[in-house]
């Protein structure tokens, strides 16, 4: 779960330093295309979670509304992420406008944040119900996530490009070691420009956010 937060985390940050910059429609669309990529990843994430990873851990812990106080800090962004989604997805880049991409933005990202730091000690405090019992829901969630329908043009590059090898703190998922170099040398193609906004390259290296102002 850390893993994929820090990559939620790596992949906000860097729409967040990089969309102010930006004044070249090509770059724009580029962006926002980057930008749909970074809210189906929050969303899927979260929507997996209170479908099938919150509703397993009441039933084996016994305790019902267990994850209310996380389920709640979902409510709290879910509207600003909604608003989100419509604007990078029917906004022209020819229309786009940084300061109302700006209120969007700001409007549910110190709630996300809250949400992505406050869940893993929520999680953490569950060994008391069986490490084990939580291990396996959270591998049923992610078989369903697998066995579910991915446009891996998208998610693959956005995953990967959010993942930081040099973390060492970070539990990378075990994917076998040819997926970078089939991301990188196919499924980036499709959408080559969205990810010169990913903060890492496809083998987990941080790369530099051309759009970022570097303070010097
Ligand atoms: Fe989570
Ligand atoms: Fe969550």
């Amino acid at each position: 779960m850390t893993c994929i937060h820090n990559a939620m985390f790596r992949t906000l940050n860097a729409v967040t330093l990089q969309y102010y910059q930006l004044t070249q429609v090509t770059d724009i669309a580029d962006f926002l295309t980057y930008c749909q990529c970074f809210h189906e990843m929050v969303h899927s994430h979260h929507h997996h979670e209170e479908t099938y990873l919150f509703t397993a851990i009441e039933a084996y812990s016994g305790q019902k509304g267990i994850m209310d106080t996380s389920l709640a800090q979902h409510h709290a962004f879910e509207e600003g992420l909604e608003r989100f989604k419509e604007y990078v997805y029917s906004c022209k880049p020819e229309d786009w406008d940084r300061e109302v991409f700006k209120g969007i933005l700001e409007s549910f990202t110190l709630a996300l944040t809250k949400h992505l730091r406050e869940e893993i000690p929520t999680l953490l405090a569950l060994d008391i119900y069986g490490g084990e019992k939580l291990k396996k829901a959270w591998d049923d969630m992610e078989k369903r996530i697998l066995d579910g329908t991915m446009d891996m043009y998208r998610v693959l590059p956005c995953g990967l490009g959010s993942l930081d090898v040099t973390y060492a703190k970070d539990q990378l998922p075990p994917f076998p070691f040819f997926v970078p170099y089939m991301c990188h040398y196919w499924y980036m193609r499709r959408h080559r420009g969205a990810w010169r906004f990913s903060p890492c390259t496809a083998f987990g290296k941080p790369k530099e956010l051309p759009f970022a102002v570097v303070d010097k």
